[in-house]
This record gives structure tokens, C-alpha cells and sequence, in this order.
């Protein structure tokens, strides 16, 4: 294997840590065969890695541009305190975001993935859940996958938000400040997403999900639900316990993911750079380019 690296399989149908690697100082050929094994295995966890936050964003440069640089997913305020008062805005986004989702399904371009590092850690490690969207669509039977493959939803953090009770505070004009509480019109995407590298079938799922197109709104969400739990199960899933200097990074077409509640009380800080989706396959139906 190029520059050495050496693959360790986690405990699921995908997923993998690399060791014998130092990101900040990759070559090209390191760079691909790293590309190669994302599109193998969706998850590749670098352990101890400790990058800056600049070593961060060129390390996801390298698989697109960035949806945006590192951003700090965190209970610190500005000021330092720690937050954990279940109304405040941070900690509502960071408690709805433990609903399975994929990243950005709520925007026009849903994104190809992440880079993400742990900087500050707590004693519970705040463990994310993967689980692999193209292993549940594989397992499901010819008769469900051929009705999903019919089948379309919206996509929206105001109905994922919302749903869960963690929509922030609004704006004297009724708008929302955070990122994604955007006011064009609401992404819709097929069920099944072909995955542009692999050409397999991944189900497109997840918490901002909602409104299958020509059902019922409360039949489709019990659908949803249903298809969410079952999606997220067995070997198809796993949770990477944090270490401080951790690098993450995943395939956003076709893994879900989530954050799990852990003792707010603690102060927790990783940083997540975003890359973008590529818009000629990542585009929500309704948000194509006429060309
Ligand atoms: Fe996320």
C-alpha cells in the first residue's frame, strides 16, 4: 500500500482505521490510495493525528472544494463556559443532530462528505454513529428496493428541527440565523441515490427526510421512521469513540450519521470541514442547473 499505511477493519460492513500515516505530509500517491479506500470503505479514522486547523482544510481540499472550512461543533462559548441549557440554540443543534442524517440533504447540493477532528474530548468520548446506507439498501428485498427506487422526499432542517423540538430562537423577521434554515425551495431527492464513484444504490435517508412525494404526510413519516430504525441496525452500523487528535472523514453519499447525547456538563470541541458535493450529482431534483 502506498506511503505505507496499514488498514484496520472496524467492527461493521465498512469502515476502516489507517494507520502509518502522517496526513499533514501526504503526497499525491498517498493522497489517491487514501481516495481509493474511502470509496472501499465510507469510514477512515486516522488516529493521533493532531492537525491544525489549516492541515484540516487542506487535507478535505484534496477531495473537493469545501462546503465550508473547519467549523467548531462544541458546548464552549465564546466566552469559555460551558454550555448545557437544553434552550440554547448550539445545544439544540448539537442534541438534533443526534438523528441519523446525512450531511447537507437540506441543501440544494447535499455534500460528499467531511473531515472531522477531535480537539477536546469528554470522559464519555461523545461517540458519532456511522451506519452504511448501501449495505441497507442490498438487504433489502427486490419488492422494497423496486418501490423506493419510485420514490422521492423533501429534505429539511425546518422539519428535522422542528420535529425534534430544537428549532433556535427566530429573528424579529421570523428567519433563522444558523446555517442550512435557507429560504429556497425545499430540496427534493429520490430514496435511492446512485453513488457517482461506485454506481451502486445507497438509500437516501435520515432525519431531514420528510413528505415522500405522493403519500400521505403522516403515512410518510411512519414509512420514514420505520425505514430509519431498520436502515440503522446491526453490522450496518458503528460508533467511533473520540480520541483527542482523532481525524475522521466520510462518504456523505452513502453513510448516515449521528452524534449521541453525552454529559453536556463536560466541555467537548471537534471541528468538521464540510466538502462539497459535486452539483452534477449532488444536486437535489428540483435544484439542477438548466444547462
Ligand atoms: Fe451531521
Amino acid at each position: 500500500m502506498a506511503g505505507g499505511l496499514t488498514i484496520e477493519r472496524v467492527d461493521a460492513c465498512f469502515g476502516a482505521h489507517i494507520h502509518g500515516i502522517d496526513i499533514a505530509t501526504i503526497d499525491d500517491a498517498v493522497y489517491a490510495a487514501i481516495r481509493e479506500l474511502l470509496t472501499e470503505f465510507g469510514l477512515l479514522v486516522f488516529p493521533s493525528q493532531h492537525l491544525t486547523l489549516e492541515e484540516q482544510n487542506a487535507f478535505a481540499t484534496r477531495f473537493g472544494p469545501l462546503e465550508f472550512p473547519a467549523a467548531a461543533i462544541t458546548n464552549i462559548a465564546p466566552d469559555g463556559s460551558v454550555l448545557s441549557d437544553q434552550a440554547n440554540d448550539t445545544v439544540k443543534s448539537i442534541r438534533g443532530n443526534e438523528g441519523w442524517h446525512h450531511d447537507s440533504t437540506y441543501m440544494p447540493v447535499q455534500a460528499f462528505g467531511a473531515v472531522v477532528s477531535a480537539e477536546i474530548v469528554p470522559p464519555d468520548r461523545a461517540p458519532t454513529g456511522f451506519a452504511d446506507m448501501r449495505a441497507a439498501f442490498d438487504a433489502l428485498d427486490t419488492a422494497a428496493q423496486d418501490q423506493l427506487r419510485t420514490l422521492s422526499a423533501k429534505h429539511s432542517l425546518y422539519y428535522s428541527q422542528g420535529r425534534s423540538g430544537y428549532l433556535p430562537t427566530q429573528r424579529d423577521d421570523g428567519t433563522y440565523a444558523m446555517y442550512g434554515y435557507h429560504d429556497k425551495e425545499t430540496p427534493v431527492r429520490p430514496m435511492v441515490k446512485i453513488h457517482p464513484d461506485t454506481g451502486r444504490e445507497n438509500l437516501l435517508v435520515g432525519r431531514h427526510a420528510h413528505e415522500i412525494t405522493g403519500m400521505d404526510p403522516v403515512e410518510s413519516e411512519a414509512f420514514l421512521d420505520e425505514l430509519n430504525d431498520w436502515a440503522c441496525t446491526g453490522d450496518r452500523v458503528h460508533y467511533h469513540q473520540w480520541d483527542v487528535g482523532d481525524v475522521v472523514v466520510w462518504d456523505n453519499r452513502r453513510l448516515m450519521h449521528r452524534a449521541t447525547e453525552f454529559d453536556l456538563t463536560n466541555p467537548r470541541r471537534i471541528w468538521h470541514t464540510r466538502i462539497a458535493g459535486d452539483p452534477s450529482t449532488e444536486a437535489a431534483d428540483n435544484h439542477r442547473l438548466v444547462s
